[in-house]
């Protein structure tokens, strides 16, 4: 038994040793230390639990949602389908894509959509089928993880890319490695040609053109907040803040009928664990750990989508406070009076009528 103590502790070292190299040299982030911003004051409230279940079990999380001029609803879904809604509420597969990783969509001018592919970058989907607009940067690089796009009435369109290190299925790493691995682009028909308008950016997410085209909105999930970008006027090309300290981290944002934007916020951070994003040893620790990485996420936990007025202010905040309907709500698109809600954790397109009763 005591001849025991001297190897046993040796052992013990020795495994004690390989475990922190394995952690530290070992691990797939590079990590800094990230300042979350102070919990929001805003009261929640459970306005996201009596949304109407659109496509229930046809739809595999839903991330994107827009709408067409005639009325028509797209989605795209998680095993490659753009699936589509007439207005007669009936469901239809309209394309298909070979692809688990289909983000942002948006509609084009000419008809049909663009269509934001994680793994391929830009891709346009119409009745004559599917074709790939843009998959390099003219700086010789690759578009990596394409996430939100918008086309604008000149045909220019402008997207994100959430991160030039990892991938869609990777994103949680890209969050504790909390560095600005992100870019946002702009594709040129014309040219067929795709430019860096920004990079360093802390996982670009969202996309929107203000009403008169004269900004676009990007919003950086990492850092709780959204930037303007300015496309005309004497400040173009120039960034300024558009709303900081978000009550979570924004994920897509749609333009309003009235000019405000409509912002998907996620719940990045599981309540009381979000001293983990202050440390890198525990970064080290959740990024090699799936199980621990599943209890620091809180995405699954709630849902929250914030209005946003073209003055920053945050004018209406809509939740489901523990998840009970809808979690992981990536998008929120105002449509004839209703507010349409994708996710990536249901099975449905949440719909809720915006009456004022609601606010
Ligand atoms: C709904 O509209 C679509 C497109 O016009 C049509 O193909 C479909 O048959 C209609 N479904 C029903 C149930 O009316
Ligand atoms: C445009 O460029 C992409 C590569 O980014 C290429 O795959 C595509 O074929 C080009 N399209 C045309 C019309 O030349």
């Amino acid at each position: 038994m005591r001849r025991c103590v001297p190897a046993c502790s040796g052992f013990l070292l020795a495994f004690l040793l390989a475990f922190t190299l394995q952690l530290f040299f070992f691990s797939p982030i590079s990590p800094d230390s990230l300042e979350l911003p102070p919990a929001s004051a805003l009261p929640t409230n459970k306005h996201l639990q009596k949304v109407t279940k659109l496509g229930e079990g046809f739809l595999d999380r839903p991330e994107d949602v827009v709408v067409d001029r005639d009325g028509i609803l797209y989605t795209a879904v998680r095993d490659g389908w753009i699936k589509r809604m007439h207005k007669n509420g009936s469901w239809e597969n309209w394309k298909k894509i070979e692809s688990d990783a289909l983000l942002g969509i948006a509609t084009s001018k000419d008809g049909g959509l663009i269509v934001c592919d994680a793994e391929k970058g830009l891709l346009k989907v119409s009745e004559d089928g599917v074709e790939i607009l843009a998959t390099d940067i003219n700086d010789g690089s690759k578009i990596r993880f394409a996430d939100e796009v918008i086309e604008s009435s000149d045909g220019s369109v402008y997207f994100s890319a959430a991160s030039t290190k990892f991938g869609f299925h990777d994103w949680f790493l890209d969050f504790l490695e909390a560095k600005p691995h992100g870019q946002l682009l702009k594709y040129d028909p014309s040219l067929n040609e795709t430019s860096i308008l920004l990079d360093g950016l802390f996982f670009p997410n969202g996309v929107a053109l203000s009403r008169e085209e004269d900004y676009l909105i990007f919003c950086e999930s990492w850092k709780y907040r959204c930037q303007k970008y300015w496309l005309k006027g004497e400040d173009k090309g120039k960034t300024e803040s558009f709303i900081d300290n978000l009550p979570g981290g924004p994920d897509n944002i749609h333009l309003a009928p009235d000019g405000s934007f409509w912002i998907a916020v996620l719940q990045l951070v599981s309540e009381g664990l979000e001293f983990v994003h202050a440390s890198k040893p525990s970064k080290h620790l959740v990024a090699s750990f799936p199980k621990l990485a599943n209890l620091v996420n809180g995405v699954y936990k709630k849902a929250t989508v914030v209005n946003v007025a073209a003055d920053s202010k945050i004018t209406r905040r809509l939740d489901d406070p523990d998840g009970k309907v809808m979690s992981f709500v990536t998008t929120a698109l105002e449509f004839e009076d209703h507010l349409y809600l994708g996710s990536l954790n249901t099975n449905f397109i949440g719909k809720m009528p915006l009456n004022p009763t609601n606010s």
